[in-house]
């Protein structure tokens, strides 16, 4: 870890039922201690509000690594299992039943599965009891910027677009009505 960054814990719903797990701050993460806030963060609000997603009310947003890796380099698997006991107390807390991974070192921190993130994505995965997505980081959608079906950015809203039906069912069941009060089911 870098000492001279500060950590970037999460921005958004801290009482969501959907968290999105990134990779790790960047420079502009670093200077605003918020996750999500430079170019890969403003594709990734384009693209939540392609399926009326909103970033800072219906999700919560956080990183697998806390702090900005020199030079914005890949974190190393060190670095992914020093910070994952963190990750995993922030799960505990938001506890939330549908998990989106951006990117496959997000996919390697939860799913414990590396690389062949293009086969992982669109298809629901369970993880301790929750429903996890898999999708292309923002970064690799910022690279990869066709808007033609199939291209990697219509496949991401496609694979959004499952998530937020998802959501919807999940918060339909969310209140059943049972002898006359309400109780809660949390995941589905
Ligand atoms: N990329 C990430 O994975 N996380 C951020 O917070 C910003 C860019």
């Amino acid at each position: 870890m870098n000492p001279s960054v500060q950590a970037v814990v999460s921005r958004g719903n801290p009482h969501a039922k959907l968290m999105l797990i990134g990779e790790a701050p960047g420079a502009r993460e670093d200077e605003l201690a918020k996750p999500f806030v430079g170019r890969s963060g403003q594709t990734l609000e384009r693209l939540m509000e392609s399926v009326g997603l909103n970033c800072d009310q219906d999700v919560y947003i956080c990183n697998v690594v806390k702090f900005r890796p020199p030079k914005n380099r890949r974190p190393t698997r060190q670095e992914i299992a020093l910070s994952f006991p963190w990750l995993q107390q922030q799960i505990e807390l938001v506890d939330p039943a549908l998990i989106v991974l951006a990117g496959s070192t997000a996919v390697e921190a939860i799913l414990g599965i590396r690389g062949g993130i293009s086969k992982l994505r669109g298809h629901w995965q369970d993880w301790q009891g929750r429903w996890v997505m898999p999708l292309f980081h923002p970064a690799y959608l910022l690279r990869n910027p066709s808007q033609a079906e199939g291209a990697p950015i219509a496949l991401t809203k496609s694979d959004l677009l499952q998530v937020r039906q998802r959501l919807n069912r999940i918060n339909q069941q969310a209140v059943v009505p049972v002898l006359g009060t309400a109780r809660c089911q949390r995941k589905s």
